[in-house]
C-alpha cells in the first residue's frame, strides 16, 4: 500500500499520531531497540563531533533516546501530548514539551529527527525544515533511506526518501556525515525482498557541510 502525499496534511498527521497514542512510536516487537543495537552511543558521538551545545529531539516520542544527552542540554518535543506526558513520567530529569506547529519549535545547536521525517510528505515537512535551518546549526536525520519503502507501507503513513531528496530539501545546508548501520529487524525480513536497503542512516546536515569537532 502506498500513501498518497496529498492526503496527509500536517493536521491529519498530527491527528494520526494523537489517535495512535503510543502504539507506533517504535515497531511493535516487544523490545526497546528494534534496531538491533542501542542508537544512543552513535548519537552521543555524532553530537560530540558537531561541537555539542543544546539539542532538540524533534518527535521524541516517550523519550527513548534522551539519555544519549545530558539533561541540561536536552529538550524533547512531540506533537503527541500523550507521548510527552509518558516521556516526562519515564525521564523526570529531562525536559519535554508538546508542540502544536513548527512556529513553536525551540531553537538550539543540534536538531535530531529520529524516524520522524519519513512519516511526513514534502508539503508537510518543508515548513519544519525551514524553521530548523533558521534555528539550528546541525540537523541529524536518522531513518531508513529509499523511496521503494513507500510501497511497503502499512497503516502508518510513510514517505521514505533518498539521500539526494534530503540534500535538495535541506539546501543551503549540506551533508556533513552519513553513518549506516543494519536495522536488524528488517535484515532477512520480507521487507528485504521488496527494498534495496535495510540500513538505518544517520544523516547529518550542517550550514557549511562540515563537522566542527570530528576527531577519531
Ligand atoms: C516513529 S516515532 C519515533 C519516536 C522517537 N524518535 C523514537 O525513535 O523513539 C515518530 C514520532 O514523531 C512524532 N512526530 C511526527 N511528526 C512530528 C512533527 N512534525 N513534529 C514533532 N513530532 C512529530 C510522532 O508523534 C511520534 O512520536
Amino acid at each position: 500500500m502506498t500513501h498518497n502525499e496529498s492526503d496527509w496534511s500536517f493536521e491529519r498527521l498530527k491527528e494520526f499520531w494523537e489517535k495512535d497514542q503510543l502504539r507506533n512510536i517504535i515497531p511493535q516487537v516487544g523490545q526497546a531497540f528494534p534496531e538491533g543495537f542501542d542508537p544512543k552511543p552513535p548519537l552521543r558521538e555524532i553530537f560530540k563531533w558537531s561541537g555539542g551545545g543544546s539539542v532538540v529531539d524533534l518527535g521524541c516520542g516517550y523519550g527513548r533516546l534522551c539519555e544519549a544527552f545530558e539533561p541540561e542540554a536536552y529538550t524533547g518535543v512531540d506533537i503527541n501530548p500523550l507521548a510527552v506526558a509518558e516521556a516526562r513520567k519515564l525521564h523526570p530529569a529531562y525536559r519535554f514539551e508538546a508542540l502544536g506547529s513548527e512556529a513553536n519549535l525551540p531553537s538550539g545547536d543540534f536538531c535530531l529527527a529520529y524516524t520522524v521525517f519519513l512519516h511526513m510528505p514534502d508539503q508537510a515537512l518543508k515548513p519544519w525544515l525551514e524553521s530548523i535551518r533558521k534555528n539550528f546549526k546541525y540537523l541529524l536525520i536518522a531513518e531508513i533511506l529509499g523511496r521503494d519503502w513507500r510501497d511497503a507501507a502499512g497503516s502508518t503513513p510513510i514517505f521514505n526518501r533518498e539521500r539526494e531528496d534530503y540534500a535538495g530539501l535541506m539546501k543551503p545546508f549540506s551533508p556533513a556525515l552519513e553513518l549506516r548501520v543494519p536495522y536488524q529487524r528488517y535484515v532477512n525480513s520480507h521487507f528485504a525482498t521488496m527494498t534495496r536497503n535495510t540500513d538505518i542512516s544517520f544523516l547529518l546536515f550542517s550550514e557549511n557541510g562540515k563537522l566542527e569537532n570530528l576527531c577519531f
